[in-house]
This record gives C-alpha cells, structure tokens and sequence, in this order.
C-alpha cells in the first residue's frame, strides 16, 4: 500500500531525528549518549516516561542553528522521498533556544532557509510548549512563537506529559500565540481521557488536537468533536509503540472516523516507535481495509486543517485531486 502525495501534521522535529544523526552530533560536541542506545543503535525507549527522558536526552545534542539546520535537511528530504509534500513539524523553543528569542530567531532562520533547499516538500513550524516544563515556560514559548509569526511559523502548540498539569495553567501562553494569529493545536487525549480533551478544548480553544483518540471513551465528547469539526492529528503507531493501544487493531481511528470525526494520520516521532507515513498507512490499510479514496479523503482534510495560507492550502488540495 502506496499512497502519495502525503501530508503529515504531527511530527516533532527533534523525534523525527534518526538515532545515528543523534549519535554523530554526540560524538562532535563530545556528549556521551550511550545510555539512550540499544546495541543494536536504535532508540531505547519503554515507557511513556522513559521515552520522554530518552527524546530529551537525545533533543540535549541539538543547540546551534547549524544543528537544526541539518536536522530540517535530514527529516524533509526522507519525508519527500515518501511522497509528503506538505509537513508542519513541531518545535521546541525551550528545548534548544531555552526561550532565548533572539537564539530562537536563528534556529527558525536556519530551518526556514534549510526546508527551502529541499525540492518536493513544503514545511511550516508549529512553535510548541512542554507540559511538564511548566506554565511559566510555556508563556516563554509562546512569546517566542509570536515573535517570529509569518514566514514558516504558523502554529503554536503543546507537547509533553499530560498527566501533570491541566490545560487552564496554560491559558495565557495559547490565549497569547492566539492573538498572534497563530493556528493553535496541544496534545491531549493520549495519556489523558476524555476530560484531559474536553478541558483542552474549553480552555485552550485549539482547532486541532495531538492525538485526541481517547475522545472515544465518551460518545458525547466525541460527537462533539465531530458537530464542532475539529481536527485529530492522529499518530497510531506511536500509539500502539507507547502502549496507549495494544495493537492496530484496537486503535480507535476508525471508530472515530465513522462516528463523523475529522481524523488525520501522522508519525510523532518516527524513529522512536520505529515507524513513517508508508508504514502508518500499510498498517491501517491491513487493520480496516482503507483504501485510496479514504486516503485521499485524510488528506483532504489534513489539508483543510493544516496552518498555511489560502494559496498554499489550493496548491495542496489540487495536489490531491
Ligand atoms: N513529545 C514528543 N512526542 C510526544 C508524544 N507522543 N506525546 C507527548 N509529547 C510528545
Ligand atoms: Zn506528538
């Protein structure tokens, strides 16, 4: 199962990094990393926690502009060689920048001018806060986000662990990347259920959510998500790696699906739960039979749902006629 052209919504920049990249930067900048390694050099990810410990550890090595840099030259050019055509890539103003605007400003310089020199592929930034780093942090990132709005960076969001926490200590920072005319999107509804999505909502009034599968723990909220059209950036096999679902065919995207919700499909973080968009798509392909109008129908509404301008977003959904 082949499909293409692809759009990806979801996908954090520093977890698409392939472990050797990683590795390479560690072995320039002298950082010793063995401890996030399998012998085999893949990734060594367990938990939810463990895999947030080893992506920070790994997220640790990428400081410079150059870095990130090469990273976007690295993930856009294996994502165009899969037939995406259009990534919003998630990025961390505290994890490299530590809120620093104007270091901020040159690691989005640097992806900006870095996503350019690849052919096939348009990016856009979605600027993204850490949960468990905390609210102040979060009014950091987002301040961030708003300074550079325009050019690559047209969203704002939040990663990270969301079972600390809850979405209204996080008001300001979306109420400000908001009023920077920023498309807003969090994460909810992975390690949270139906109320960590419902709270997401009324607080944070976000047009799309990270995840949001465990929506279907509740019909109410999933109707809901279905009467007032928001989107899920849907991410199965980092799902299923992290244990939120057993295997694919447990995953509720179908069943959100039909019951009327606007799902997406992406990858999270690839290289840790060993996966990419050719991958997602055979998977869901052998576990509910979808075919290529279906995924013609994803993309189509990955492409209504993605944070672009009107000419970007007509170039897309051309592309996918
Ligand atoms: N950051 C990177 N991947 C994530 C995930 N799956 N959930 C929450 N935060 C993340
Ligand atoms: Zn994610």
């Amino acid at each position: 199962m082949t499909f293409s052209p692809k759009i990806e919504l979801h996908l954090h920049l520093e977890g698409a990094a392939p472990p050797a990249f990683i590795r390479g930067l560690a072995r320039e900048k002298d950082i010793d990393l063995s401890g996030i390694f399998r012998t085999d050099g893949s990734y060594d990810t367990g938990d939810f926690k463990r895999f947030l410990d080893v992506y920070e550890a790994a997220a640790s090595v990428l400081t410079t502009p150059e870095d990130y840099a090469r990273l976007t030259v690295a993930v856009l050019e294996d994502l165009s060689a899969r037939g995406v055509i259009y990534a919003e890539v998630f990025t961390a103003p505290q994890i490299a920048a530590k809120n620093d605007l104007p270091l901020w400003r040159d690691h989005v310089a640097a992806m900006t001018e870095a996503a350019d020199t690849v052919p096939g592929i348009e990016l856009r930034q979605i600027a993204t806060c850490v949960r468990h780093f905390g609210p102040e942090g979060a009014r950091g990132a987002a301040r961030c986000a708003a300074e550079t709005t325009g050019g690559q960076v047209t969203g704002f969001g939040m990663g990270g662990d969301e079972r600390v926490l809850s979405p209204e200590d996080f008001t300001w920072a979306f109420d400000c990347a908001r009023e920077a005319g920023l498309g807003l999107t969090s994460h909810a509804g992975e390690f949270g259920g139906p109320e960590s999505v419902r709270d997401t909502l009324d607080h944070l009034k976000v047009a799309r959510i990270g995840h949001g599968v465990r929506a279907i723990e509740d019909l109410a909220l999933v109707d809901r998500l279905a009467e007032d059209g928001i989107v899920l950036e849907v991410n199965p096999g980092s799902n299923v790696a992290l244990g939120v679902y057993a295997k694919i065919d447990a995953h509720p995207i179908e069943r959100l699906r039909n019951r009327g919700v606007k799902v997406t499909v992406s990858t999270d973080d690839p290289p840790f739960f060993h996966t990419d968009m050719d991958a997602e798509y055979e998977a869901l392909h052998r576990a509910f039979g979808w075919d290529d109008d279906i995924f013609r129908q994803i993309n189509r509404t990955a492409a209504e749902a993605a944070f672009c301008d009107a000419d970007t977003r007509t170039t897309l959904l051309k592309a996918l006629e």
